[in-house]
């Protein structure tokens, strides 16, 4: 095969273009990486965030692919109008990134966790704030594509989970990490049920990326050093890293994936390294 037709192949079986997505937490970090890709790729788009300006700083670069509405994902009714807006003017919303969350602050593993992030520390108002957003926020924007997609009897939902879903993860908050397991499980709940009506559902579990998460701690030295250290590719990853994954999972090339839990962690889910070449030198 030579390269004309095999970059050709490649164009048809990753194309979005004319197709209608809708993405939470789409202002920054990898919400705003999966944007840019889908709209580079000819995708029309509703991008979903709270944070206004930098919503409408994302969309100046998008071009007219994309529309715009600034809500909270626990609003279960805003995002419901805004998806049906969306989808009457569009006739069809063929996939949802559910991608907005919080990182409900640090981990008991982290200087400041050491005495906020304990067992002992938790709060139940606390875990309510950060299960609205990133248990129920993901599970509202399931719920407001589903008619549509039961409808068209096909659909690709792609749901941000993160490997402190997988295993234990000293730099996150219990909160987080247990909303970020029951992500995990909602991917395979409802991928069962909704496999009949030809609607696929995935997620994709980052390890460390440098984005906004946090207070974007992930851009302090300190903080990269220390967890460079536990990820075998040996570095932090970055929001376009993401971008292949997603259009696999938005585009026909994943049509036969449903289900899955893609990790993009650079080898964290591997275990720490024996040994990195960034901390130690080998022969
Ligand atoms: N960056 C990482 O290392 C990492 C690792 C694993 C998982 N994740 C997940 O990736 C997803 C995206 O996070 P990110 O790292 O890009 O962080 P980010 O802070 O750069 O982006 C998150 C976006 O979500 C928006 N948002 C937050 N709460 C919202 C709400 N209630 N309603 C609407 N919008 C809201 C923010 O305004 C922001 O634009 C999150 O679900 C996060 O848990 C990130």
């Amino acid at each position: 095969m030579n390269n004309v037709s095999s970059t050709a192949q490649a164009a048809r079986l990753f194309d979005v273009g004319g197709r209608a997505f809708v993405v939470t937490g789409a202002a920054s970090g990898l919400g705003l990486a999966i944007a840019q890709t889908l709209a580079a790729n000819g995708a029309n788009l509703l991008l979903l965030d709270r944070d206004e300006d930098k919503l409408k700083e994302t969309a100046a670069t998008l071009g007219k692919a994309a529309t715009l509405c600034v809500l909270d994902v626990s609003d279960a009714s805003a995002i419901q109008a805004a998806v049906d807006e969306f989808t009457f003017k569009r006739g069809t919303v063929d996939g949802v990134f559910a991608n907005a969350g919080v990182s409900g602050g640090p981990g008991f593993g982290t200087a400041m966790g050491a005495t906020l992030g304990r067992l002992q520390d938790q709060d139940a108002d606390h875990w309510n704030q950060v299960l609205q957003i990133n248990l129920l926020g993901v599970l509202h924007s399931m719920k407001a594509v589903i008619p549509a997609m039961k409808q068209a009897r096909r659909g690709s939902i792609v749901i941000t989970a993160s490997v402190a879903g997988m295993q234990a993860e000293s730099f996150v908050s219990y909160a987080y990490a247990a909303a970020k397991a029951a992500v995990i499980q909602l991917v395979h709940q409802s991928a069962l049920e909704l496999a009949p009506f030809g609607i696929r559902v995935n997620g994709i579990a980052p390890g460390y990326v440098r984005t906004g998460i946090a207070n974007g701690c992930l851009h302090d030295p300190d903080v990269e050093a220390g967890l460079v250290r536990r990820i075998p590719l040996g570095r932090l990853g970055e929001p376009h890293e993401i971008q292949g994954l997603a259009l696999l999972l938005a585009s026909d090339a994943g049509s036969y994936l449903t289900g899955g839990l893609f990790p993009a962690d650079g080898g964290v889910l591997l275990g720490t390294p024996v040994s990195n070449p960034s901390t130690n030198s080998l022969s």
